[in-house]
């Protein structure tokens, strides 16, 4: 078994200390951030590159996905004198677990018969819509989106408690015709232009069978999660993004809110951005 530090202990170093093998065992984390020293990351203690040296790791996992900082992190080991195995988690620009879980879960409402329409709040350029619709070929998509970015309204709140940087218009640039355009199966497609919850009900869905929130901030997901959840489906599926996000901190406190209310607990998914499954109980 190799012994590794992983450098970096912010969001990614975070999902890496979860996902990483049972070849390995993880010593410490290592990161420049001064603040960061002393504290622990998922139960690791965090110190600074020159002491994760005194841990004798065999080798370092670079927890970044940018080349410029993981080339100064690997200049900065070198002149520490360590000069073992290096790696570099490039596989997860590859793989992604938020994908892989939605597409699985695809299959099964698809072979299990669980019936409703699909969704998305938070579209911005349709990323993951395109994959949704692909997945769903059958069902029809209802997009949720400003397309102007980020309201005003809802950033205020950010700031006033403190829950993240985000600023009004981020996210602006997109369309909602250039989001059509990217789907495979477009004419399934219901567009809801406009602010999110006023924008509910417009929607005819009866049912939905797998809804992604994915809009970032507490106030859009704190005023979705009740009304999807309500309209979803026996075996349905929310998959909610940035729930365990260092960077948004407004969806993890909506859905830890929405959970203690209603008595269910979120099923953790190990993406890099701390997503969550919320699942309605099936066949009660
Ligand atoms: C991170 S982006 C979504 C990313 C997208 N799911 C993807 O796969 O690329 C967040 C989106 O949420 C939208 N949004 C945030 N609050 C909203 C609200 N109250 N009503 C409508 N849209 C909102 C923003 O306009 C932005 O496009």
């Amino acid at each position: 078994m190799k012994r590794v530090a992983l450098f970096g202990a912010g969001q990614i170093g975070s999902m890496i200390s979860r996902l990483i093998g049972m070849d390995f065992a993880i010593v410490c984390f290592a990161d420049n951030r001064e603040e960061k020293w002393g504290s622990t990351v998922a139960g690791i203690p965090v110190v600074s590159p020159k002491e994760s040296l005194a841990f004798t790791p065999d080798c370092y996992c670079l927890c970044v996905l940018d080349s410029e900082r993981s080339g100064q992190m690997r200049e900065q080991l070198r002149a520490l004198g360590f000069d073992g195995e290096v790696l570099l988690p490039d596989m997860l620009r590859v793989f992604d677990t938020r994908v892989a879980t939605m597409r699985l879960l695809a299959e099964q409402i698809h072979d299990e018969r669980i019936p409703g329409d699909v969704a998305e709040l938070g579209v911005y350029r349709g990323d993951f819509a395109v994959l949704i619709n692909a997945a769903f070929p059958d069902r029809t998509i209802h997009l949720f989106d400003t397309f102007e970015g980020f309201p005003p309204q809802d950033v205020k709140l950010e700031q006033e408690q403190g829950l993240s940087h985000a600023q009004a218009g981020d996210f602006s640039e997109t369309a909602m015709e250039l989001v059509e355009k990217r789907l495979p199966f477009r004419d399934k497609a219901l567009f809801y232009p406009g602010y999110f919850p006023a924008t509910f009900c417009l929607c005819s869905a009866k049912a939905f069978a797998f809804v992604s929130l994915d809009a970032d901030l507490y106030a859009p997901t704190a005023s979705a999660l009740p009304l999807f959840w309500e309209k979803l489906s026996p075996g349905g599926v929310l998959l909610i993004h940035d729930v365990n996000s260092q960077q948004f901190t407004g969806a993890g406190k909506a859905v830890r809110e929405f959970c203690r209310e209603k008595a269910i607990l979120p099923m953790p998914v190990c993406d890099l951005h701390g997503s969550v499954v919320l699942r309605k109980p099936w066949k009660p």
